[in-house]
């Protein structure tokens, strides 16, 4: 390096540091440069205050009318004939669901109050129609959502489950699952566990909520799968309520069972009395049969 090249390093190597520094930390009195002034510096008026320019003094302009608005309900609820249409479905359902009047349908509660513990609290039935295309939309998420835990039949030994290691996670076949005369076998309280989960007495989770996964009519449908996952238990392998084509299956599969479902009965003397094992829940019926 000779001396020129090495005193222009040496100026550059100083002007470099001068730039990077030079900047920080100063404070000025002087106003900033503005590349772009009509960016940094739009006009504006700040919310609810007052205007010497508008002559009836609301900064916040009142929308022109005939506007429709975005994100609200534009029309006449009570209006049957504009609420009938499909247009306003959308709307409807918009503000049913912002609103959550229907207790019923967003909570799973009558409306009488009371304790958790209390069943008159809860809805005996799924406030909403039941049919197969519910039932198919519950066993879709009680898959996703449930299974993991309480296994997809329902019995508690999920894959997590079985390795759960709080308490022992809840086995829908259980009798006080079924017990409409018991707040756990109300299907409100059934909604209302999926929905908000489960805390013990020092708010200590016990199990995840799923209100941010699922809305009403999915967790509705998770119940109604629930349900049929209850009627499907404890049905004879003979009874008219197994499907034929499920018969010859279940044949095939475990030789002798339907046989020995048909020589049990006949043993007990018993006539086939398919209501004492299996209690279709009216909510379900749709979708098993
Ligand atoms: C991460 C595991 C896990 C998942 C996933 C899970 N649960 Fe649970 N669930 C539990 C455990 C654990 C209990 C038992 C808690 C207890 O009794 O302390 C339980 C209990 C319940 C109960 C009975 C409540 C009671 O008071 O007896 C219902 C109803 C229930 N779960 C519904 C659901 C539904 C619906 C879903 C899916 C949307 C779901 N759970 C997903 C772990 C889980």
């Amino acid at each position: 390096m000779n001396p020129t090249t090495r005193t222009i390093t040496a100026l550059l190597v100083a002007m470099t540091a001068i730039g990077m520094t030079a900047c920080r930390g100063e404070r000025t009195d002087k106003p900033p440069r503005q590349l772009f002034p009509d960016m940094d510096d739009q006009p504006r008026f700040e919310a609810q205050r007052e205007s010497e320019f508008f002559v009836d003094g609301r900064t916040m302009r009142p929308a022109v009318e005939g506007t429709v608005p975005w994100g609200r309900t534009p029309i006449d609820v009570e209006n049957e004939a504009v609420a009938e249409t499909t247009w306003a479905e959308t709307f409807r359902v918009q503000r049913a669901r912002f609103l959550a009047e229907d207790e019923a349908v967003y909570a799973g509660e009558t409306g009488a109050g009371g304790e958790e513990t209390d069943p008159a609290r809860w809805v005996e039935r799924i406030p909403i129609e039941v049919d197969r295309e519910l039932i198919e939309l519950g066993r879709k998420n009680f898959n996703i959502y449930c299974a993991a835990c309480h296994g997809y039949e329902g019995d508690g030994m999920g894959p997590v489950g079985q390795r759960w290691a709080g308490q022992i996670v809840a086995n829908y076949h259980d009798e006080k699952y079924k017990d409409p005369a018991l707040f756990t076998g109300r299907d409100g309280y059934i909604f209302y566990v999926g929905r908000q989960g489960l805390y013990d007495a020092n708010g200590v989770l016990r199990m995840p909520p799923f209100k941010q996964a699922l809305d009403e009519r999915e967790m509705w449908g998770v119940v109604a799968y629930i349900r049929a996952l209850q009627a499907s238990r404890g049905v004879p392998a003979d009874s008219d309520l197994v499907p034929e084509s499920e018969r010859d299956r279940l044949a095939a599969q475990h030789p002798g069972l339907v046989d020995r479902a048909i020589a049990a009965r006949a043993a007990a003397q018993e006539p086939v009395d398919q209501t004492a094992s299996v209690e279709p829940e009216p909510a379900a019926e749709g979708g098993v049969q």
